[in-house]
C-alpha cells in the first residue's frame, strides 16, 4: 500500500478479481468519499453502534492507516466502558496496518491478502461488516468498494463537496463532467457484477444538514438530484450539524447511548433526542437486510448469550 513517502503506480486490476471468495452473509457497508472531513467516520461509528444495538454481530475495519480515526472512537469506548465498569456494545474491530515491503508490488500483494483474508473471515461470522476508508485514493480503498453490498457516501451540501463527485457549469449549474472518484465507483460496481453478479446500492447521504436550508444548498441539491439518474445512486438524509455527533470522541460514545451520556434521574437534552432520530431515519433509508428474520436471530443469539454466559447447573449436566 502507498504509505509515508512513495507512491505507487502499480496496475493492480488483476487483483481484485478473487475479491469475494466463498461470501457467506455479512453485508458490507462502505463508507467512502474522496473528501476529507465530510462525515465518513461519524457516520460509520454512528451506523455500527445502531447495529450493535439492535442486537446484531457487528465488525469494523479502519482502511485509514494514517489517521486512524474510527480505530482511536473505539479504543477510547473500550477504555470508557471498562474504567467506568460499563457494558457498551463493542463492534469486533480490525485495524489495518500497511506492510511495508521495498517493492511496490509485494507490499500491495500482502495487503491485498490480509484484507482478503479478514474479510473472509469476518463475513462467516457477522451480520455487517463495516469498513471506514481513506479521504484520498489508494487500492485498498478500491477494493473495499468493489465489495461492498452498500456503499454511502457522506457529502456536506456544497459545491466544493460536489465537486469530487462532477462538474457543473458555471452558469447553469448543468452537470458537464463527472469526477474521478464517481468513475471509480463506476468501477467498483462494475467489477463486483462481474465477480459474484452482486449489486451495490450507492447511496449519498447529506451530512451536517441545517435547519434553515439556503438558496446555495437548494442549488446543490438539484445538481445531486440530477446526477443520481446519471450515477445511479440514491439520495438520503443523514445528521444534523450537532454538537453531540462530535463531543463525546474521547469518551468513544455516540448520540445513540443515551443511558450513559444521561446520570440517573437527569433530564434528557432533546437535542440527543432529535440526533438519535436522524440515526434511526438513516439506517432506515439505508435498506439494510434488518428484516423480521433478521431480528428474531439477532434476538435468539442474544438469549442464547445470556443464558450460556450463567454457569450450567447440576440438572442441565445431569438428565433425569
Ligand atoms: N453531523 C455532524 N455534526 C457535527 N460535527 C460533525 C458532523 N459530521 C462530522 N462532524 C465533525 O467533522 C469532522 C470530520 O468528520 P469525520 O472525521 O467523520 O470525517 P471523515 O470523512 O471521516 O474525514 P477524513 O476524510 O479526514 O477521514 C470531525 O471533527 C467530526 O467530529
Ligand atoms: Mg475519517
Amino acid at each position: 500500500m502507498a504509505l509515508g513517502k512513495k507512491v505507487y503506480k502499480t496496475n493492480v486490476e488483476s487483483l481484485f478479481q478473487p475479491a469475494r471468495p466463498g461470501r457467506k452473509n455479512a453485508h458490507v457497508i462502505v463508507c467512502g468519499n474522496e473528501k476529507g472531513g465530510s462525515g465518513k467516520t461519524t457516520t460509520t461509528m454512528h451506523l455500527a453502534v445502531a447495529l450493535l444495538k439492535r442486537g446484531f454481530r457487528v465488525a469494523t475495519i479502519d482502511l485509514d492507516v494514517r489517521q486512524r480515526s474510527l480505530t482511536r472512537y473505539i479504543e477510547n469506548r473500550a477504555v470508557w466502558s471498562d474504567d467506568n465498569g460499563l457494558r457498551l456494545e463493542m463492534p469486533d474491530h480490525f485495524r489495518f496496518d500497511a506492510a511495508e515491503f521495498d517493492s511496490a508490488l509485494e507490499a500491495q500483494m500482502k495487503d491485498f491478502s490480509s484484507f482478503v483474508k479478514a474479510v473472509a473471515r469476518i463475513e462467516a461470522t457477522h451480520d455487517f461488516l463495516l469498513i471506514d476508508t481513506p479521504g484520498h485514493d489508494n487500492y485498498l480503498m478500491q477494493l473495499a468498494h468493489s465489495m461492498a453490498d452498500t456503499l454511502i457516501t457522506p457529502m456536506n451540501d456544497s459545491f466544493v463537496d460536489f465537486d469530487v463527485l462532477a462538474r457543473v457549469d458555471a452558469r447553469s449549474n448543468e452537470v458537464t463532467e463527472v469526477s474521478q472518484y464517481a468513475e471509480m465507483v463506476r468501477k467498483a460496481r462494475r467489477k463486483r457484477r462481474d465477480t459474484d453478479d452482486g449489486l451495490l446500492d450507492w447511496i449519498v447521504v447529506r451530512n451536517r444538514l441545517s435547519s434553515l436550508s439556503s438558496h446555495n444548498e437548494q442549488s446543490v441539491f438539484g445538481c445531486i438530484n440530477d446526477l443520481s439518474l446519471q450515477l445511479g445512486f440514491r439520495i438520503a438524509n443523514g445528521i444534523s450539524e450537532r454538537v453531540v455527533f462530535r463531543q463525546y470522541f474521547p469518551r468513544g460514545l455516540t448520540a445513540l447511548d443515551e443511558d450513559v451520556l444521561n446520570g440517573p434521574g437527569e433530564r434528557e437534552n432533546p437535542s440527543h433526542v432529535a440526533a438519535r432520530k436522524e440515526i434511526c431515519n438513516l439506517l432506515g433509508a439505508l435498506r439494510l437486510p434488518i428484516d423480521d428474520h433478521a431480528r428474531q436471530r439477532a434476538v435468539a443469539r442474544e438469549m442464547w448469550i445470556a443464558k450460556s454466559a450463567k454457569p450450567l447447573e447440576m440438572p442441565d449436566i445431569f438428565a433425569d
